[in-house]
């Protein structure tokens, strides 16, 4: 079975005392913290890389979700992990033909290996990922286009996480964009065990209400 990770966006955090809302969150019930490394060209956002993962590390013990909406991840595999990021988290549309180098690089530096999709790419695509000899553990389902937080969740990816659900009972299926209160039972029905939420957490008078209400629409 899946077990429920509620991982608030740090994006959607104070940068200037990153520790302190790490910690934060870690008290208000988050599983995971979601770090979002952007590089300007994947996406048109630049947030943090690996020296900033290596700073939060030595706050906090905590599992370091890393989503890399960048153009080359093969280059971030070996700084993140040294750093001590948990996941790795790379996109399918500019890993076509070298995902397998990926999958065994991210492994080796003892990060687990995620796939993320953009809402126009379609689900077929990750399919050979979690099935080949060497699988990705975790499968993103991007329910905004990627760059920015606070945007619309997308209803229509729920689609994706059918399939994926449907295809593989015991895969992390993590969705991201979008998610709060009104939008986590929708998500959580359609199968997604893996919730990031940035807005909805971090701008939320009580966060700590925002993740059990969340935990509880993917344990019921
Ligand atoms: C968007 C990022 C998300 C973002 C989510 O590109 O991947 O993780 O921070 O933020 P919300 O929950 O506000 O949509
Ligand atoms: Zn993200």
């Amino acid at each position: 079975g899946v077990t429920a990770k509620i991982a608030p966006s740090m994006l959607s955090s104070d940068f200037a005392n990153l520790a302190s809302e790490a910690e934060r969150m870690l008290n208000c019930g988050a599983d995971w913290l979601h770090m979002d490394i952007m590089d300007g060209h994947f996406v048109p956002n630049l947030t943090i890389g690996a020296p900033v993962i290596e700073s939060l590390r030595k706050h906090t013990k905590a599992y370091l979700d890393c989503h890399l909406m960048v153009t080359n991840p093969l280059d971030y595999v070996e700084p993140l992990g040294k750093a001590g990021a948990s996941g790795f988290t790379f996109h399918v549309e500019i890993s076509k033909d070298n995902w397998q180098e990926l999958v065994q690089r991210i492994k080796s530096k003892g990060m687990r290996p995620g796939v993320a999709l953009k809402p126009g790419t379609s689900v077929e695509e990750v399919y050979p990922l979690v099935e080949g000899a060497n699988p990705v553990e975790m499968v993103l389902v991007m329910t905004v286009e990627p760059g920015f937080g606070g945007q619309k969740f997308m209803p229509e990816m729920m689609d994706k996480v059918r399939s994926l659900r449907n295809r593989y009972p015991s895969l992390d299926i993590e969705v991201d964009g979008g998610l709060g209160p009104s939008t986590i039972a929708e998500a959580a029905s359609a199968g997604a065990n893996c919730i990031v939420a940035g807005s909805s957490v971090f701008g939320a008078p009580e966060p700590a209400h925002v993740i059990s209400l969340m935990r509880k629409s993917v344990e019921d």
